[in-house]
C-alpha cells in the first residue's frame, strides 16, 4: 500500500457494511478452500474486564467472517491492539508492542495491523498513532466494534487505511456475536460509560455516560449463558450500584440481582465494580439473601483522608465507608473484601497518606490493587498543584504493601481448615498441584485433580496459604 487515503466511514450506513460483511465472508471461505487453513487473528488486551469483553466482542465478529484465533502474533493475519490508558504505563506497554509488531510488518506487508479500544477514543492518540505507526491499517473505536468488517474489507479490498471512531458513546450494540475464552464463566455488561467523574480518571472521557442496559436484555444474555453451560456470570460496570437509574422502567441492581439469582444453571453471580457513595442496604440485603451471588464485594476505597477523597470526587468520606464495611461484616459475616487504592493523589499529606493506611488496617481486606497516580491529560487532578515526586509516591507504596500483605496473608491463614467451592478454571499439568480455581470470595485455590474437572465447582480443603494463592485437596461433601 504506498498510496494511503484515510476516510471515515459512517456508520449509519448498516447496509453498506452488511454488504462488505457478506462479500468478505465469501473472499474468506475462498481463501479456507484455496489454502486448506482460515485466517488468523490475535488479539492483545490491555486494561479491565470492560475491555476483555470488548475482545471476545472482536472475535465474535472475526469469526463471524471465517477467521480463526491464534495466540501467537507472528503467525496472525490480523492483529488487533485493544488499548487501555487508564495509566500512563498501560500506553506505554501498548507503544511498545506496537514497535514490536512493525518489524513483523516489514516481513509480512499483507498482515493487517489495528488499534482500537480506549486509547482510540482520545483525537490526540489517534493522531499520535497515525503520525508515529504509520503501519496501522484500521483505527477504531469502543463503540465501533461492529464497523470491523467493514474496516477489514477497505483495507484488504479498497487498499484503504480506515480510520472509523464515532463520538455517540451513547448508543449500545446488542446481540453482537461473541467468541467467549470459556465455556463455564462469562462477563456481561450492565451499564457502559460512566457518570462519577473521579478526577484523576479517564473512563468518562473515553467511554461516554453511563448507560444501561434493561433487565431483560440482560437476563435474555444470562438464560442463554446458562443454556450453553455456563456456571458463573461476572455483571460488569464502572458503578453497578448505579444500574437501571436512568432507564425507561428504573430497575435496581439489587432487583437485577433477584432475577438473575432465579436462572437455573447459574450458580454462581459475581459483579464489578461497585462504588461506595452507591452502595444501598437493599444491595446489601440481596447479596445476603441470593444464593448465587458471592460473598465477595470489591468497594474501592482509593484514599483515606477526607480531604484527598473530596478532591478525588469520590463524594463519600472515610467514615461513610467504614460505616458500609460494617454494615457488610455484621449482615454477611463471611463477606470477602477487596479494593482499590491510589498512592500520591495531588496534594497528598503524610497524614493524608497514614488515613489511607488506617483505612486498610481498619477493613483487613482479602486483597487490593494498588496504584501509584498517575498523571492523566485531560482530567481535573492533571492540573492541580502540588504533584507528588515520584520518589515520596514510591516510599508511601511500599510502606502500603508492607502493611497489606500481612493482613492479606493473615485473611488466608483463617481458611486454612475450611473447605469451600472452587470453580476449576485452569489445569497445568506441568505442576503437582495441577488445577487452579476460583473460590466464592475470589480467593485463587490450587489444588491436586483431573483435568476432566475444568469448568466443574468442586469442594477444597485449604491445607496450606500464601499471600496470593491458597493449596488446598479436593474433599467429598
Ligand atoms: N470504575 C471503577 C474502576 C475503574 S479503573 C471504580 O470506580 O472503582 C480501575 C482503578 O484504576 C480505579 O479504581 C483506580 O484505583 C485506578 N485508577 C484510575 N485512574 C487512575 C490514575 N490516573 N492513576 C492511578 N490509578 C488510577
Ligand atoms: Fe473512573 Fe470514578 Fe468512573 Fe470508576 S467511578 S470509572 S474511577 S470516574
Ligand atoms: Fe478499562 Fe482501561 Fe478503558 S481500565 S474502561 S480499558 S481505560
Amino acid at each position: 500500500m504506498s498510496k494511503i487515503n484515510i476516510e471515515t466511514i459512517n456508520t449509519e450506513n448498516t447496509k453498506l457494511s452488511s454488504e462488505r460483511i457478506i462479500e468478505l465472508r465469501n473472499i474468506n471461505e475462498q481463501y479456507f478452500i484455496m489454502n486448506g487453513k482460515r485466517k488468523l487473528y490475535h488479539i492483545l488486551t490491555y486494561g479491565c474486564q470492560m475491555n476483555e469483553h470488548d475482545s471476545e466482542k472482536i472475535g465474535g465478529m472475526l469469526t463471524s467472517i471465517g477467521y480463526e484465533e491464534t495466540d501467537d502474533s507472528q503467525n496472525a493475519d490480523l492483529v488487533i491492539f485493544n488499548t487501555c490508558l487508564i495509566r500512563e504505563n498501560a500506553e506505554l506497554k501498548v507503544y511498545g508492542k506496537l514497535g514490536e509488531v512493525k518489524g513483523l510488518k516489514r516481513h509480512k506487508p499483507d498482515m493487517i495491523v489495528a488499534v482500537c479500544g480506549c486509547m482510540m477514543q482520545k483525537e490526540e492518540l489517534r493522531q499520535k498513532l497515525l503520525k508515529q505507526f504509520k503501519f496501522v491499517d484500521i483505527i477504531f473505536g469502543t463503540n465501533t466494534i461492529q464497523e470491523l468488517p467493514g474496516l477489514i474489507y477497505d483495507v484488504e479490498v479498497n487498499k484503504k487505511k480506515s480510520v472509523d471512531i464515532i463520538d455517540n458513546t451513547e448508543l449500545i450494540y446488542e446481540n453482537m456475536p461473541k467468541s467467549r475464552k470459556f465455556k463455564y464463566k462469562a462477563l456481561v455488561n450492565i451499564t457502559y460509560g460512566c457518570n462519577n467523574f473521579c478526577t484523576y480518571c479517564v473512563v468518562p472521557y473515553v467511554r461516554g455516560r453511563e448507560k444501561s442496559r434493561t433487565p431483560e436484555e440482560i437476563i435474555n444474555e444470562v438464560r442463554a449463558l446458562a443454556f450453553d453451560g455456563c456456571k458463573e456470570i461476572t455483571l460488569l460496570g464502572q458503578n453497578v450500584n448505579s444500574y437501571g437509574s436512568n432507564l425507561e422502567n428504573p430497575f435496581t441492581f439489587a432487583e437485577l440481582l433477584y432475577e438473575l439469582n432465579k436462572i437455573d444453571g447459574i450458580e454462581r453471580i459475581r459483579f464489578m465494580t461497585s462504588h461506595p457513595k452507591d452502595l444501598t442496604d437493599d444491595l446489601i440485603k440481596a447479596i445476603k439473601e441470593c444464593n448465587k451471588v458471592c460473598n465477595h464485594v470489591h468497594l474501592p476505597i482509593q484514599a483515606g483522608s477526607d480531604d484527598v477523597l473530596r478532591r478525588m470526587n469520590r463524594k463519600y468520606t472515610k467514615d461513610h465507608y467504614l460505616n458500609l464495611v460494617e454494615k457488610l461484616k455484621k449482615e454477611i459475616p463471611d463477606i470477602a473484601l477487596t479494593t482499590d487504592i491510589i498512592v500520591g493523589f495531588p496534594g497528598e499529606t503524610e497524614e493524608d497518606f497514614l488515613e489511607t493506611i488506617d483505612v486498610v488496617k481498619k477493613v483487613q481486606y482479602d486483597s487490593a490493587f494498588t496504584f501509584l497516580y498517575s498523571v492523566r491529560e485531560g482530567t481535573k487532578a492533571a492540573e492541580m498543584e502540588d504533584q507528588i515526586p515520584d520518589d515520596v509516591k514510591h516510599e508511601r507504596f511500599n510502606r502500603l504493601l508492607d502493611v497489606l500483605y500481612p493482613i492479606v496473608l493473615d485473611r488466608n491463614s483463617q481458611c486454612i481448615g475450611n473447605v469451600y467451592s472452587v470453580l476449576v478454571e485452569s489445569v497445568n499439568n506441568t505442576s503437582e498441584n495441577s488445577l487452579t480455581g476460583r473460590s466464592e470470595h475470589f480467593r485463587l485455590v490450587h489444588f491436586k485433580g483431573n483435568e476432566e474437572l475444568l469448568g466443574q465447582i468442586v469442594n477444597v480443603k485449604i491445607t496450606n496459604v500464601k499471600t496470593f494463592h491458597m493449596e488446598g485437596e479436593i474433599v467429598e461433601q
